[in-house]
């Protein structure tokens, strides 16, 4: 294990089909005045809502609404928000949706009471909150980004074409509590769901795909790869199978919850490609990911070739008799890339709106992370976006 570290996560996490019981004991811990933070509607269709809002008046509370919060929340709609929650004076913000609503949750729990632009100070100067926050709590409809159980907040803003993500490092920012009721996840469109098993799947690699020491974190994320993928091939064939949409639940968590990055260094590279390409695509967050990962693993792939030989035989069980490194390794990516094929995701950006005359503001918009096999130079980013296209 790498580095000196802390370890503390206090999101209380509530799992299962009757897990949003629980915000009967949750809510008398906060104030009266509550925020309900939604999305386009899909909780109004899927009777999620009407649940909530019943919770709601039993405990009491003032409630005031934050309704269509988009995928790919905007900084537009952030402010907006801030405004709803000053008025309403909040004490507690209830996030019900997927990542983008708890992400934006948590975004304009750091804004309400700062005097500062909140775009310009955390997501240009990447700062950390001054002033007082407000609790967050989820109620989670959609698996994948581990928003739930972390402190990232990714905002658009469309004006600049950037989309940025703050980790904070303040654990105040990560929700309170979480509910996790996977029976809310299966009124997901597949498109969706496969999105989501993409972003869990990934954010494993980016933590997986980097260093050379041994590090117990990587056999956790092995494990848990072997898991999505398992569970995938099931939910995959049958969206309806309880059984492997509660484990995809359970494995996104742990894939973004701080755990199995602890002691080691990370990537994060496909992110920042994907994140770009969504800033000019508005794209759906796990398909952008797909979509520029095989090139930009083949690319790193001879600077991290234990790395990948590992991964072909312990995730992929690729059998490694008698054949060079090189062959190995790229046996585990093809697995990846037919698994890839077989849950029906985005595998090149112009299925997304990416052409080829954004591709040098898609680079211009890519952070470069130095955590991982090889630090990108401007003309590596520019090929792989490239060969991501088509
Ligand atoms: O808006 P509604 O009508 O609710 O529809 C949503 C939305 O259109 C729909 N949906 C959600 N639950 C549903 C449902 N439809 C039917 N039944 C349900 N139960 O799904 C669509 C996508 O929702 P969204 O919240 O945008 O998806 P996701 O959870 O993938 O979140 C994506 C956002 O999270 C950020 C992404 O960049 C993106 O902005 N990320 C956040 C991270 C974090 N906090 O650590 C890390 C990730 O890497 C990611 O960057
Ligand atoms: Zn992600």
């Amino acid at each position: 294990m790498l580095g000196n570290f802390s370890y503390c996560n206090p999101t209380k996490l509530y799992f299962g089909e009757d897990a949003l019981d629980s915000l009967s004991a949750e809510l008398p811990k906060y104030g009266k005045n509550v925020v309900l933070i939604y999305g386009g509607g899909s909780i109004k269709k899927n009777g999620i809502y009407d649940e909530v809002v019943k919770l709601l008046a039993a405990g009491g509370k003032n409630v005031a609404e934050i309704s269509g919060v988009m995928p790919n929340p905007t900084v537009d709609k952030l402010y907006e928000g801030v405004e709803i929650a000053r008025k309403h004076q909040a004490d507690f913000l209830l996030a019900v949706g997927g990542g983008s609503v708890c992400d934006y949750a948590k975004a304009v729990s750091v804004s309400v009471n700062c005097e500062e632009d909140p775009w310009e100070k955390y997501y240009v100067r990447f700062e950390e909150p001054s002033c007082e926050t407000l609790p967050v709590g989820c109620v989670l409809t959609m698996v994948g980004t581990g928003s739930e159980m972390n402190a990232g907040a990714v905002i658009t803003n469309p004006h600049t074409h950037q989309k940025i993500g703050h980790v904070f490092a303040d654990e105040k920012i990560m929700p309170k509590f979480a509910v996790l009721n996977p029976k809310y996840t299966l009124t997901l469109p597949h498109y969706q769901m496969a999105a989501g098993i993409y972003d869990i799947f990934n954010h494993i690699c980016e933590q997986y795909f980097s260093g050379e020491d041994d590090n117990v974190s990587d056999y956790i994320s092995e494990g848990l790869m072997r898991s999505v993928i398992h569970a995938s091939r099931i939910a995959n064939k049958d969206p309806q199978n309880y059984e492997a949409r509660s484990n995809l639940m359970w494995a996104a968590t742990w894939a973004l919850n701080t755990l199995v990055s602890r002691g080691k260094s990370t990537d994060w590279m496909v992110h920042m490609l994907g994140q770009s390409v969504g800033a000019y695509t508005n794209a759906t967050h796990g398909m952008t990911l797909a979509a520029v990962s095989l090139p930009y693993y083949r690319h790193i792939l001879p600077y991290g070739m234990p790395k990948f030989k590992r991964f072909a035989v312990n995730v992929w069980d690729v059998d490694p008799a008698g054949k060079p490194d090189g062959q190995i390794a790229e046996e585990g990516l093809a697995a990846m890339e037919s698994w890839m094929k077989e849950l029906g995701l985005a595998m090149h950006i112009s299925e997304l709106g990416a052409t080829a005359e954004m591709i040098e503001g898609i680079a211009d918009g890519t952070l470069v992370m130095k955590g991982g096999y090889k630090v990108l130079d401007r003309d590596e980013i520019v090929q792989i976006l490239k060969e991501s296209l088509a």
